[in-house]
This record gives structure tokens, C-alpha cells and sequence, in this order.
């Protein structure tokens, strides 16, 4: 494995791989092209390795030229104006072969399909060492096809990762992780807690309860929980960005799990961001909120019958509990919003013996992991 940048790859594509196919391009240019002198067009940056491969393999005589994509400020009617940088000859009734590392959506080629038409070129083929089927949107067609690939980020043998990479002498692809990553939400009394202790167990998750990370990092006195108590002795509300550094921590502290159960977490839309990103930098995402769907008049209840016996005087107070309530609706209409606007939000009915209730996230859960 590697990393470039922030993301981890792994290997994918042998040098050996790349080589026999290059050896098979070669083999079908040389065939239909060794008498016809043609012109090389490598697009840079990515295809010069690709480039060289398949031109030290040609034994015909051939120019090369070397262009990039570039575009500049045309008038107000045109816009930007696509170019090719570097383009130091006439191509005009010549034999082009278009060398590229790779054909993802297409749009580059789009570009250059039409710079070469109004070069007058006499005609052109396309060249390709990599081809990513089901991202390819367009209608031009791709005559030599090295390997044709899934729809994923790749880096090596000329291609890159935001300028990392293209010095690899194969080719790795993004780390995919295969964890299942759920929020549990639910009004306080809708039995979260209960609920996450089964499923982590079930599921072989790690559950994370922000909660109990302040509480831990705070008694332990790490320099998180320190610069929360900070804020917390202040009374002011902890900024996202400490919360979100003591989460990552606890993510990184289990990086071979199976998946995580956040609960307690996020409460913004900016920690719904930051949670998103720092997933996404690890090859994951948050596959699902789900949230324990109870009334209102059931959670007081549960709640006053909780007080009798827990002791906390936040389970007592009728006044209190609503308001707690009220407070957790006007919090996560946001979040729920957030997530059902990415078709990832689960409404499960929390009202029910609490096998009954597991059977339901189980359900839901299933789905997701299947
Ligand atoms: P297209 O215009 O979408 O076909 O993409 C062509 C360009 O996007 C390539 O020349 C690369 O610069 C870049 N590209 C597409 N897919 C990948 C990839 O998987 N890894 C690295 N660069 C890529
Ligand atoms: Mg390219």
C-alpha cells in the first residue's frame, strides 16, 4: 500500500501487465502503420511514459509531438477557448495517432476531436492504455484500447494524484474500505443506547459515543479533552473542529474495524461535513442515519419511569424532558434533511419490545451490508 497526499492506494495493475499489453499495441501499430509515417501526438502530462513505451516499439519512420490541453480567455461570445499547448507542427493531410494514458468521461477528447478536425488532419486513430468503460459518455470512437478498467481512481505509469504519483512503474488504485458506517439518532428516552450495545455486538461494529470520548479524553486529561474542557469550563458550547478531532482519533484508533456506530455525533451540518471528509479521505463513507422513530407522549413516559430509578434530575422534570425533546427535533431536522437529500436517512419505529426494535435496525442494516 501507499500513500499520496492524503489517500491511500494499493496495487492494482502489474508492471508486467503493462507491458504485455504496450507489447500488443505495438504490435497492431506497427502492422497498420509502419509504412505510413505517421505523426505521434502524445497528450501530456499523463501519457509520457505510455508515449515512449509505444514509440520505441514502432520501427517505422514517424514524427512525435508532445501537446497538452491548455485554454485561454476567448471573447465574451466564446469563452474559454480550448487549445493544445505545444503543437509545433502542421498536421494537415498527416497520419495522427493520438497517444493517451487514459479515456475516463471523455471530455478531453472532445477537446482535441475538434482541434485535429480543424487542423485538417488526414485522418486520425485514437490510442488509449487505459479505459474506463462506464465512465466514457461520449461517441468518438477509441480505436486501440490497452486494458479496459472499473470506474476507479487510479495513479502510476504517468497518472497522477493532484501532481503525485505519475513515477510509479505500476498501477495502484484507491484504497476502497469495506466498513459499514452508521449514525444512530433518536430523541433522548427512544433507546439509542441500548439499541447501539446490541447491534456493535451483532454487527461486530465499534460504537462511538461522543459523549464518552469527552467524558474519556476529559478524565484522562489528553490534550483534547483538555482544549474541551477548556471551553466547556467557559460555558461555551465546544467548537466542531475539537469534537471532530477527538472522533477521528477514536476512528484511527480502529482502523480494521468492520464499521462504526456514531451516536451522539454529528449534531451540525458542519461536523455532517467534516465526518464526510475525513470518511471519504479513508476510502469510506456514512452509509446510513438511522433514526429511532418514537412519539412524543411515549418518550415522556419512558423517560419519567427511567427517573424513578436512575436518579438524574433531567429524567424527573415533565417541563424538562419536553424541552429536551423539542431541543433534539430542532437540532436534527437539519441532519435528517442532510441525509435524506443523499437518500441515506432510515426512519425506524422505535416503539416495541426492544427484540423487536433490533429486528427493525437489522433489517435496515442487512440491506446495507449485503
Ligand atoms: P476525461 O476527459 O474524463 O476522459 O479524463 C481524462 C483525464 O482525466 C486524464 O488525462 C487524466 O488526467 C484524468 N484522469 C481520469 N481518470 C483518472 C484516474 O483514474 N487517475 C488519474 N487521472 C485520471
Ligand atoms: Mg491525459
Amino acid at each position: 500500500m501507499i500513500k499520496l497526499h492524503d489517500l491511500e492506494f494499493e496495487p492494482f495493475i502489474s508492471e508486467g501487465e503493462i507491458t504485455s499489453t504496450i507489447e500488443k499495441i505495438s504490435e497492431q501499430l506497427n502492422r497498420d502503420f509502419g509504412d505510413k509515417k505517421p505523426v505521434f501526438l502524445g497528450v501530456l502530462n499523463g501519457s509520457f511514459m505510455f508515449a515512449s513505451e509505444v514509440i520505441k516499439r514502432f520501427k517505422g519512420d514517424c514524427e512525435i509531438s508532445f501537446v497538452k490541453m491548455g485554454s485561454y480567455e476567448g471573447t465574451e461570445s466564446t469563452g474559454k477557448v480550448k487549445t493544445l499547448l505545444g503543437l509545433n507542427q502542421e498536421l494537415k493531410g498527416r497520419t495522427v495517432i493520438l497517444l493517451e494514458d487514459i479515456v475516463d468521461t471523455g471530455n478531453t477528447l472532445v477537446e482535441i476531436d475538434q482541434i485535429l478536425k480543424q487542423g485538417e488532419v488526414k485522418d486520425y486513430k485514437v490510442v488509449t492504455l487505459f479505459y474506463k468503460p462506464e465512465a466514457y459518455k461520449k461517441n468518438i470512437p477509441l480505436d486501440y484500447i490497452g486494458m479496459e478498467i472499473p470506474n476507479k481512481f487510479i495513479v502510476g505509469y504517468g497518472l497522477d494524484y493532484d501532481g503525485l504519483g505519475r513515477n510509479l512503474t505500476q498501477v495502484y488504485k484507491r484504497k476502497e474500505s469495506k466498513m459499514t458506517n452508521l449514525v444512530l439518532f433518536g430523541p433522548p428516552g427512544a433507546g439509542k443506547g441500548t439499541q447501539a450495545t446490541i447491534l456493535k455486538d451483532k454487527y461486530d461494529l465499534v460504537h462511538i459515543s461522543t459523549g464518552d470520548v469527552f467524558r474519556f479524553n476529559i478524565k484522562n486529561q489528553t490534550a483534547l479533552g483538555l482544549s474541551a474542557k477548556s471551553y466547556i469550563d467557559k460555558g461555551q458550547l465546544v467548537p466542531d473542529e475539537v469534537t471532530i478531532n477527538m472522533l477521528k482519533a477514536e476512528v484511527e484508533k480502529n482502523e480494521d474495524a468492520n464499521g462504526f456506530i456514531f451516536d451522539g455525533f454529528p449534531r451540525t451540518e458542519a461536523q455532517a461535513d467534516a465526518l464526510e471528509e475525513f470518511l471519504e479521505s479513508k476510502g469510506t463513507m456514512v452509509h446510513a442515519m438511522i433514526a429511532l422513530e418514537v412519539e412524543d407522549n411515549i418518550l415522556v413516559e419512558r423517560l419519567l419511569e427511567r427517573g424513578k430509578t436512575s436518579g438524574r434530575p433531567d429524567d424527573a422534570d415533565e417541563a424538562v424532558i419536553r424541552n429536551r425533546i423539542k431541543v433534539y427535533y430542532d437540532e436534527t431536522a437539519i441532519l435528517k434533511n442532510y441525509y435524506q437529500k443523499q437518500d441515506r436517512y432510515y426512519g425506524v419505529d422505535g416503539v416495541g419490545s426492544i427484540e423487536e426494535i433490533t429486528e427493525r435496525l437489522s433489517v435496515v442494516i442487512d440491506k446495507l451490508m449485503k
